[in-house]
């Protein structure tokens, strides 16, 4: 699939590849000659595919703001997800969760030491002192957003709201380090070093990833990996940053029962922020929070 000098350039600006991306293409490629990981076109979003990702992202955010408008101490999980379901299909969008690799409901509700993956009940009532994370992702056309938000609910214990705190500053730091022509490895030590400093562990199984054209597309992304290390990260490449990070010990469980609940192994609470970003020219841009 090699393009001509002449021919249009593939991200659709209707321009000559020669005067459009040819010169990107050809820095990448010096980076793949080097050694590095480098995204393939798949992976680059173009300005199209970017306003289609970003009107999904608008659903997925008004979405979380209603969870955070509604959310209170006595509802159930269940009533967060009819929130989740009924917002979303009023938008236009479709819930991505529901029915996806047979995950029964719209939304993760993941409390306390749940890790991840928590799954809507009538009979999960939220309580004071709790902390909940609201896992939201939403397919609109076929275009896909994700991002998840912690809760606090009445009087958290001081320690746990540091946990909840410092997760979000451990997320922002790899927001920070996420840069054109830099690596992705350079995100994850960032969000690795910021947690780690505070006393606390990251998940090593369970990760971020490229999003977009579907819920979870390459490349997988982890919190123990080098400065340096990883894919590189070009202007159009977007993926999550959505670091589980425990206040006790690494380990974690999966509930056999239901297939999905992930837990803390030491039973204390875990926290998790995510945002969907997008590699721009000078920067990131965040699409989904
Ligand atoms: N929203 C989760 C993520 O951040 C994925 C959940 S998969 C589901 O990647 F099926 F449980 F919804
Ligand atoms: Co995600």
């Amino acid at each position: 699939m090699k393009l001509g000098r002449n021919d249009p350039c593939w991200c659709g600006s209707g321009k000559k590849y020669k005067t459009c991306h040819r010169a990107f293409d050809e820095k990448i490629e010096e980076y793949r000659l080097r050694g590095a990981k480098v995204p393939d076109h798949k992976l680059i979003k173009t300005p199209f595919q970017i306003e289609k990702i970003k009107e999904s992202a608008k659903i997925n955010v008004a979405v979380l703001d209603e969870v955070a408008e509604k959310i209170r101490i006595g509802m159930s999980t269940e009533e967060i997800d009819r929130i989740v379901y009924d917002t979303t299909t009023k938008m236009g969008g479709i819930p991505a969760p529901l029915h996806y690799q047979g995950y029964p409901k719209s939304v993760c509700t993941s409390l306390n030491d749940q890790v991840c993956h928590g799954i809507p009940a009538e009979d999960i009532i939220l309580k004071d002192g709790d902390i909940v994370n609201v896992d939201c992702s939403t397919n609109l056309n076929g275009y896909f957003s994700d991002s998840s938000r912690m809760f606090m609910l009445g009087d958290v214990e001081e320690k746990t709201r540091r946990l909840v705190e410092v997760t979000k500053e451990s997320m922002e730091k790899g927001l920070e380090a996420t840069k054109p022509w830099g690596f992705l490895g350079d995100m994850g030590q960032a969000v690795h070093d910021h947690a780690y400093a505070n006393g606390y562990t990251i998940v090593r199984e369970i990760g971020g990833h490229g999003v977009g054209l579907e819920f979870h597309e390459d490349p997988w992304v982890g919190y123990h990996s080098k400065a340096g290390t990883e894919m590189l990260l070009v202007p159009g490449v977007m993926f999550t940053i959505e670091p589980m990070v425990n206040m006790g010990k690494v380990e974690i469980y999966m509930d056999d029962k239901n297939g999905w609940t992930t837990y803390t192994q030491d039973g204390l609470p875990s926290a998790q922020w995510e945002i969907q970003v997008l590699v721009t020219e000078d920067g990131a841009e965040v699409i989904s929070w």
